[in-house]
C-alpha cells in the first residue's frame, strides 16, 4: 500500500483545546471505590486515595474529568455526599442497581482532581431533580461565603470555593433508560430554565446541553434541533456520546467506525448551525464529546452481577489491540474537528471501561487503549493542521471508501514540533507513506512511536503488558519529505523537531 500526504503550516484547522483529552469518573462499579479510592491500600494517601492510580493519571495529563455521572447523576442527591462521612446515608443506587455509601462526594472528589492536575466537569441531576438542586449545588461549590450553601461548605471544611467552571445540564436525557427521561420539548425547557438560574447565581460558568446518546438513537438529530431551539442562547456546548464494539468479529468494519463518529460530529455541527441561522445568531455552538470509547466486552458478565452489591466489577472491559487502534482513530477524528470539538471525555478513567485498571488491594496496570490516549494527550497539543491525504481505500460492511490511512497532524509552535498521528487500517499489509513537509524547513525526525501486534486480540493484564509502544518505527526525514513505513494494523506517532 502507498499513501501520500501534504502537511503545511498554513493549513490550520484550529488551536486544539486541550480539554479534548479529558476523561470521566462515575460512581459506578469500581471506578471510585476500589479504583481511585481505597483507604486500606498500601499506596493510599491520608484521604484514602490510591497514589499508584494518581501517578498513572498524572502520566496521562488529563485536563478535565467529568463527575459524578453518567446515568448515576440522574438519581443522585448531592447533599448525601457532603458533610461528616459517618452521617452520610447509604442508598440504593438505581441506575446501576448497587449500594452507594457516599463515602466519596463532591468535596473529596474536588480535592482529588486538583491533586491529579485536572479540572472538574460537574454534572447536575435533571432526571429525578431539577432547578433547585442544581442552583444549590452550584452555590455550595462556587460561592465564596455568606450564604446558606456556601457557608455549609465552609463548615464542612472547605473554606475556598471549588470554582467549577464547566457544568453539564443532566446526562443522556434522550435515553429511555435514564431516570427521569424526557422528551426533547420537556428537556429543552428544563435545561433552559436551569441554565438561567445557574447563570444568575454564577455568570462565569460554561454550560453543556444534553445531545443524543449516540447517532443511532431514533430521535437523533431531531433531539438536537428541538432542544437547542430552547437552549441555544443559554448554553456553550452540546454533548455527544458514543461507544463502539466489534460484536460480530468483523475487524475491517470495526476499524472503520471512526467514520461514524465523523458523521455524528458533522451532523451535530450542521444541526447547531441550522439553529444558529434560524435564530439569526452570531454565536457558534461548540461540541463536548463527553463520553466516548469502546464498550462491549463486559456486556455479558454484567448481566450476572448480583443486584445491590457494593462496588462490583461492572463494565470492566479488557481491551485488546484492535480496540487501541480504534481509540487512536477516534482521537484523530477529534483533532480533525478541532474547530468545533472543544471538550471530550474518554469514558471512563479507572476500572469502568477504562485505560487504567486496579486490583483490589493490589496492582494498577495499563490497558492497551492507555497508549494512543497517552500519545495524543502528550503530543497532540498545539494547532491542528489539515493534512491533504491521498490514500488507497476499502469497502467494509457498513462503510464505503474507508481510507486505509487515518491521520491527523498537530503543530506545536511553542515547542517547535510537528506530530503526525497515523493509523494503518489494513489488517494484512504495511503502508509506505510519503509526506511533504517542506514548509517545516530544517525539521528532523525526533521519533517514530509504533503500537503494533501480530494478534488483534492481544490484551494486557496486571502480570503482562503484551501491547505497548516501541520507538523503532521506520521513518526518515530528508529534504522536506518524510518517508515512513506504517506496519499493518498499527498506530503511529511520527514526531519532527
Ligand atoms: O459510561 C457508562 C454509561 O454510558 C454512562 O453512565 C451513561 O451516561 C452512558 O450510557
Amino acid at each position: 500500500l502507498k499513501a501520500r500526504m501534504i502537511v503545511d503550516k498554513s493549513f490550520r484547522i484550529a488551536e486544539v483545546d486541550n480539554r479534548i483529552y479529558g476523561s470521566f469518573i462515575e460512581h459506578l462499579g469500581r471506578a471510585v471505590y476500589g479504583g481511585i479510592y481505597e483507604p486500606g491500600h498500601d499506596t493510599a494517601d491520608e484521604h484514602g486515595f490510591r497514589s499508584d492510580v494518581k501517578e498513572l493519571i498524572r502520566e496521562l495529563n488529563v485536563p478535565i474529568i467529568r463527575y459524578p455521572g453518567g446515568n448515576f447523576v440522574s438519581g443522585y442527591n448531592w447533599e448525601d455526599g457532603v458533610g461528616p462521612v459517618e452521617e452520610r446515608p447509604t442508598r440504593l443506587e438505581l441506575a446501576w442497581r448497587t449500594i452507594e455509601t457516599n463515602e466519596v462526594g463532591t468535596n473529596e472528589f474536588a480535592a482529588w482532581a486538583k491533586d491529579v492536575g485536572s479540572e472538574v466537569m460537574m454534572a447536575v441531576n435533571l432526571g429525578s431533580r431539577g432547578i433547585d438542586a442544581a442552583r444549590n449545588l452550584l452555590e455550595y461549590c462556587n460561592h465564596p461565603k455568606g450564604s446558606y450553601w456556601s457557608d455549609l461548605r465552609r463548615k464542612h471544611g472547605y473554606e475556598q470555593p471549588h470554582n467549577f467552571k464547566t457544568w453539564c445540564l443532566g446526562n443522556e436525557m434522550d435515553g429511555p433508560w435514564q431516570i427521569g427521561h424526557k422528551t426533547a420539548e420537556e428537556y429543552g425547557r428544563l435545561a433552559l430554565e436551569t441554565a438561567k438560574a445557574m447563570r444568575l447565581m454564577d455568570p462565569s460558568i460554561e454550560l453543556v446541553s444534553c445531545g443524543s446518546s449516540s447517532s443511532a438513537m431514533a430521535t437523533f438529530p431531531e433531539w438536537e434541533a428541538v432542544t437547542l431551539d430552547h437552549t441555544y442562547d443559554a448554553v456553550d456546548y452540546v454533548s455527544l456520546h458514543t461507544y463502539y464494539g466489534n460484536r460480530d468479529g468483523d475487524s475491517a468494519n470495526y476499524l472503520a467506525r471512526g467514520m461514524d463518529m465523523d458523521y455524528f460530529i458533522q451532523t451535530v455541527r450542521s444541526t447547531c448551525d441550522y439553529i444558529k441561522s434560524k435564530k439569526r445568531s452570531k454565536k457558534t455552538m461548540y461540541l463536548s464529546f463527553d463520553e466516548w470509547n469502546v464498550w462491549y466486552h463486559s456486556n455479558n458478565a454484567d448481566q450476572k452481577i448480583e443486584p445491590w452489591s457494593f462496588a462490583p466489577p461492572q463494565l470492566e472491559d479488557v481491551y485488546n489491540f484492535e480496540d487501541a487502534l480504534l481509540v487512536g482513530s477516534m482521537l484523530v477524528t477529534f483533532l480533525r474537528h478541532a474547530d468545533r470539538v472543544k471538550m471530550a471525555c474518554l469514558a471512563q478513567l479507572v476500572n469502568v471501561i477504562a485505560p487504567i485498571m486496579t486490583e483490589n488491594n493490589g496492582r494498577a496496570w495499563k490497558q492497551t487503549i492507555f497508549y494512543p490516549y497517552l500519545h495524543a494527550s502528550k503530543y497532540g497539543r498545539g494547532v491542528s493542521l489539515q493534512p491533504i491525504v491521498d490514500s488507497p481505500k476499502y469497502d467494509a460492511k457498513d462503510f464505503t471508501d474507508v481510507l486505509y490511512l487515518d491521520s491527523a497532524v498537530v503543530y506545536n509552535e511553542a515547542d517547535d514540533e510537528v506530530t503526525i498521528f497515523a493509523v494503518n487500517r489494513s489488517l494484512d499489509t504495511a503502508m509506505d507513506l510519503d509526506c511533504d513537509v517542506r514548509s517545516f524547513e530544517g525539521y528532523q525526525l525526533a521519533e517514530h512511536l509504533v503500537l503494533e501486534h501480530d494478534d488483534l486480540k492481544a490484551v494486557n493484564t496486571a502480570e503482562e503488558e503484551k501491547v505497548k509502544p516501541h520507538n523503532r518505527g521506520q521513518s526518515e526525514c530528508k529534504d522536506g519529505k518524510v518517508t515512513a513505513r506504517l506496519p499493518k494494523a498499527s498506530w503511529n506517532v511520527i514526531r519532527l523537531k
